[in-house]
């Protein structure tokens, strides 16, 4: 069986569920994708850390840049995270030694996503990112590829899989913020810094590239309207229940007639809606268009499993040769759309 040969920079909570994905399922992948997907090499901060994985024979970096520069290998899988310094450069480094570039890391994506794209179609490579937006669920996929034949209205959902977490458990529970989130960091569902998930900034890095997707935009992030929960109270989730709402984080993304109006804040949804019964870590993204109307997609937003499920689907695309624009279209062709300040609508 012909073989595509990969380097993973970064083997923390995303980069372990991969290693055991490709492990546990290496027949089924080889089958469906045609070629045997092969981990040469890998890179972290700690060589002697025990990951739980065997990486006998497999290729070590101490300097995740120089991974992505090796000749020997086909794809790099970037799992480091931040927008800017080594990740950054490991996918820059990637794309300019002609490799196809797989990624998880919507900071990067929602800040210089266009760029990188563009540095991608030049080289004639692959950037791929599915699990950057909603872990597990497919919603890159299913907004570029599944929903290609819409004029896109609107897209709105439940984008970070800690505040879901957190909100649901402090209603459930009644437990504190604090402990929750601390749990949430344990379970692998948090970002290095989880202050980018309780402050809405992941929620936003994930609307920003879904708003370039469904509109064909180049999303200035700067200008997203971002709220997170912090302030959001046990009393404030025991009242919204006891008048028929639960609180949500969204990220909502809407075409208005004087540009984008792109904003991330928590959200009374009525309990009987079915966005309400979207809980703990799950994560739903819904789309509006213009003729499927109204289409819904849930799933698990964040953890080991279902980030590398998402991964692992990308790295079969590139086995089977598919390659699609990174952001549906060239990303010259993005058009610059206004962002609209915050309305209450
Ligand atoms: P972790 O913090 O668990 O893992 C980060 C990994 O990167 C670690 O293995 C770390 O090494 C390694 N690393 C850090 N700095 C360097 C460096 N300079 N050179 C080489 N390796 C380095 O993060 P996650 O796995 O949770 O997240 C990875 C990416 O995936 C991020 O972009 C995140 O936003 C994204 N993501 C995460 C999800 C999740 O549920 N956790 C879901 C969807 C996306 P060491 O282990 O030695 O410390
Ligand atoms: N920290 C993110 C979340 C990981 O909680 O949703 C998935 O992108």
């Amino acid at each position: 069986t012909p073989v595509l040969r990969i380097g993973i920079a970064g083997l923390g909570t995303v980069g372990g569920g991969v290693l055991r994905l490709l492990q546990a399922n290496a027949d089924l992948l080889a089958q469906r994708s045609g070629r045997r997907i092969v981990v040469a090499a890998v890179s972290a901060r700690d060589r002697h850390r025990d990951r739980g994985i065997p990486l006998d024979g497999v290729r070590w970096y101490d300097d995740a840049v120089a991974l992505a520069a090796d000749p020997e290998i086909d794809v790099v899988v970037e799992l480091i995270g931040g927008a800017d310094g080594v990740a950054r450069v490991v996918c820059e480094t990637a794309i300019a030694h002609g490799k196809s570039v797989v990624t998880a890391n919507k900071a990067l994506l929602a800040l210089r996503g266009p760029a990188l794209a563009a540095q991608a179609e030049e080289a004639g490579v692959g950037l791929a990112f599915e699990a950057a937006v909603a872990g597990g669920i497919p919603a890159i996929k299913g907004l570029r590829e599944g929903l290609a034949a819409n004029r896109i209205d609107g897209v709105f959902g439940i984008l970070n899989g800690t505040c879901n977490y957190i909100l649901t458990e402090m209603r459930t529970t009644g437990r504190e913020f604090a402990e929750v989130l601390a749990e949430a960091q344990k379970l692998g569902y948090a970002e290095a810094d989880p202050s980018f998930d309780v402050d809405g900034v992941d929620a936003a890095h994930k609307l920003a590239v879904l708003a370039a997707l469904a509109f064909n935009a180049r999303v200035e992030f700067d200008d997203l309207h971002i709220e997170g929960i912090r302030h959001v109270s046990a009393l404030d989730i025991a009242y919204a229940e006891e008048l028929g709402y639960r609180i949500k984080l969204l990220g909502i993304a809407r075409r208005t007639t004087e540009g984008l109006s792109l904003r991330v804040h928590p959200c009374m949804v009525a309990a009987a809606s079915p966005i309400a019964h979207v809980e703990g870590v799950f994560n739903a993204v819904v789309a509006q268009g213009d003729f499927v109307g109204q289409v819904m997609m849930t799933g698990r937003g964040a953890g080991a499993g279902p980030t590398a499920s998402a991964v692992v689907a990308d790295l079969v695309d590139l086995a089977r040769g598919l390659r699609v624009p990174a952001l549906g279209i060239p990303a010259a062709r993005l058009e610059a759309a206004p962002i609209v300040a915050m309305d209450h609508r």
